[in-house]
């Protein structure tokens, strides 16, 4: 029996007795004969890296067993994984439901590509149950939302789109980018696949682009064959780097969140005492609107947080500029905190009616937390706010 081409947890390759993973970068794997080579290319030990290699298994073992699931499939990017999610299981005449709040690289992913091939899409606002209810309905095959989403940090109720998802026998597949395991486990909440952009949380370190889906074997047969035919498979370079990192995931996950959730606070306190705040996001904050669903679904608020800043775009951009121990870049979830402009980055796409009604304000600015000391950043926001 040949092992699976993609990783699943019962299973983790490397050499005998190496404490640390091997990194295998060979494109060629030798035969002993002819039936070696009929069986190899049947997909028994290794062939062909596009098909699957041992770096990639491994992380994908990781990835399996850190999310609970059946196994993972590991690509090129965040981009690659979402793509492969939508056109690997879904064909055309077939119809996705996807929450009005994803990724704006998800949203072009839909609008630009998926109707080219005759996929029909219906975005919803995942907060409305009524609007939640109304677009959950056959026809629709995949439900896809995002949590917690960006930049407002809103947490999704998962086991209740699920249920909807489910009623009307579609899959629910998460983008879990924003928090990952072991601190949000969406496949526990009742998705049936949870993807992630690796390039963020996974890899840690703003050094290594990457994306993997986990979920069940049924679903990820499909995503691995699919993979094979468009070539999307991460490299083993990076699919080495990625494993490395999720040794250090879970500490550096909760260093952040605890960063975090001090730096909200502070910036909390200047809203209420009437600063230049008009709002802080951060679902940790007892304020924020989705505090309750948070504190259930995860073990952790996470460690993105956005405030707005009063005065609009030009007063988001004194601050902006003032910043010096956080850096200005896009991106989130390494070790270096970053800031950005949503109206700048992820919203420019957006008119301004279409911003408001996604309550993305012009004075926002969204910060990914990293692991410098919590002193200095709550320094440096109190310098750059000039408080
Ligand atoms: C939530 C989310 N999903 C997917 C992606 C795409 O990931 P990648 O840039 O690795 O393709 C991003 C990128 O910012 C993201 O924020």
């Amino acid at each position: 029996m040949g092992q699976r081409p993609y990783g699943s947890k019962e299973e983790s390759t490397g050499a005998e007795g190496a404490v640390t993973q091997d990194l295998t970068r060979s494109t060629i794997f030798a035969a002993r004969d002819a039936e070696h080579f009929r069986a190899q290319a049947q997909g028994e030990g290794e062939f062909y890296p596009r098909y699957g290699h041992p770096n990639a298994r491994t992380f994908e073992a990781r990835m399996a067993a850190l999310e609970g699931a059946d196994g993972a499939v590991c690509f090129a990017s965040g981009m690659a994984t979402l793509h492969g999610v939508f056109c690997g299981l879904l064909q055309a005449g077939d119809t996705i439901a996807c929450s009005r709040d994803v990724y704006g690289g998800t949203g072009d992913l839909l609008k630009h590509d998926l109707g080219r091939f005759g996929i029909e899409v219906r975005r919803f606002d995942p907060f409305s149950e009524e609007e939640t209810v109304a677009a959950v309905q056959p026809p629709v095959k995949l439900v896809h939302v995002e949590s917690p989403t960006n930049p407002l940090v809103r947490v999704v109720d998962l086991e209740r789109v699920a249920g909807a998802a489910h009623a009307a026998g579609a899959l629910l597949s998460v983008d879990a980018t924003f928090v990952p395991p072991p601190l949000q486990r969406p496949l526990e909440r009742g998705a049936d696949l949870v993807v992630h952009s690796a390039t963020k949380f996974l890899g840690g370190h703003h050094d290594v682009l990457g994306g993997v889906v986990s979920g069940r074997h049924e679903q990820l047969e499909m995503l691995e064959a699919f993979r094979r035919r468009t070539g999307a498979i991460l490299g083993p370079d990076r699919a080495w780097l990625l494993t490395r990192s999720l040794d250090t995931l879970e500490v550096r996950v909760r260093h952040m969140c605890m960063t975090a959730a001090r730096l909200a606070s502070f910036l909390d306190g200047l809203r209420s005492e009437g600063g230049d705040i008009a709002a802080v996001h951060y679902p940790g904050l007892s304020r924020h609107p989705d505090f309750e669903i948070a504190t259930r679904q995860m073990l952790m608020p996470g460690s993105m947080l956005a405030f707005e800043v009063k005065h609009g775009l030009e007063g988001a951009t004194a601050v902006y500029d003032r910043l010096q121990r956080i850096t200005r870049a896009p991106s989130l979830g390494g070790t270096e905190s970053v800031a950005l402009l949503p109206l700048y980055s992820s919203h420019a796409g957006l008119t301004p009616e279409e911003r408001a009604e996604a309550g993305i304000a012009d004075g926002l600015i969204r910060i990914s937390v990293g692991l410098e000391p919590a002193d200095e950043l709550e320094a440096d926001l109190a310098q750059a706010l000039q408080v």
